[in-house]
């Protein structure tokens, strides 16, 4: 690939996604998470080949949230197994919001998938004695190539202030007995992942390991194992973007993660990871500028899992 077109490809994209920002708006459930710059935008994309393109706000921390589920799920399939993990969680879209309550109290005995805050609350119980915090933090900056990886209490403490309806999943999962630690024990370790602080730029390092099939490709480590990857990355296809999942597989076409702090977290299979930083939000909680890039460089780069 032409290294200058590419990158004048990746600003492009920005310029584009700038123009969507005023649309949608930064988080205010969580009340630090308010505070975000809306304006902020940033992409990196991480190459199988070892180059790094940037553009924008790529250094900036933020919290990585949701995109914590996709390091948890890696976690438990490595630690506990496909069977374990699929005895907690399923692998369907659930049609609703990622915050959503209903679907698991009508009609089902375990939350749908492990994208979802019902999902990942029953995958930290299921962590927790197996692992803690502190090496999931570990697991993460191996796995972000980001020693500077923090943990950001500010965020924490703000959610944790404020997570009603996480405590109220985590009671009804209680109550169906899908997880048998302390709720309040099992939403300290969910939120903690979630109050993670990461860069455009360690959201790649991590998308790439995934594109290549859990091996880094500039040492040729193993971080992952193979059948790990392909169910995470499965899971990111069909789960990723909430109720948005589905509308972003055909138009973009390749596994992508969201959170609410307005990260993305992109897998081109076998060839890079993408990053992207940007706290404006649209209606499904996904950033807004950071949908209208990636449609932008599948459609350019011919990026589709399943591109003509
Ligand atoms: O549980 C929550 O509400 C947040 N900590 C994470 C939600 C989130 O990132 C949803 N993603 N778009």
């Amino acid at each position: 690939m032409d290294k200058k077109l590419f990158q004048y490809s990746i600003d492009s994209a920005m310029e584009l996604g700038r123009k969507v920002i005023p649309y949608g708006d930064v988080a205010t459930y969580i009340p630090e998470l308010a505070k975000a710059d809306k304006h902020a935008l940033g992409i990196a994309v991480q190459t199988r080949q070892g180059e790094l393109y940037t553009a924008g706000d790529c250094s900036t921390r933020f919290t990585i949230q949701s995109i914590s589920k996709v390091i948890t799920l890696c976690v438990a399939l490595e630690k506990c197994g496909y069977a374990a993990v699929l005895d907690k969680v399923g692998m369907e879209p659930s049609g609703e919001a990622f915050n959503s309550i209903v679907e698991l109290d009508l009609n089902s005995n375990k939350p749908y998938n492990p994208m979802i805050n019902s999902g990942a609350l029953a995958i930290a119980d299921l962590l927790i004695g197996k692992t803690n915090f502190t090496e999931l933090m570990e697991i993460s900056r191996r796995l972000m190539k980001d020693p500077d990886l923090r943990f950001d209490e500010k965020v924490y403490q703000s959610e944790m202030a404020t997570c009603a309806r996480n405590r109220a999943i985590g009671w009804l999962l209680k109550s169906k007995d899908i997880i048998s630690n302390d709720v309040e024990e099992v939403l300290k370790l969910y939120t903690a992942m979630c109050s993670m602080g990461v860069t455009a730029v360690s959201l790649a390092n991590l998308a790439l390991i995934l594109a290549n099939g859990g091996v880094d490709p500039q040492n040729g480590e193993w971080l992952l194992s193979a059948s790990t990857v392909k169910v995470v990355k499965t899971i990111m296809l069909t789960c990723g973007m909430y109720d948005g999942s589905g509308r972003f597989a055909v138009e973009v076409g390749f596994p992508t993660k969201s959170g609410v702090g307005g990260g993305l977290l992109s897998v081109v299979d076998k060839e890079m990871g993408i990053g992207i930083y940007g706290p404006s939000l649209d209606s499904k909680g996904n950033c807004i500028a950071g949908n209208v890039m990636l449609k932008y460089l599948s459609q350019t780069f011919n990026m589709h899992l399943f591109h003509s």
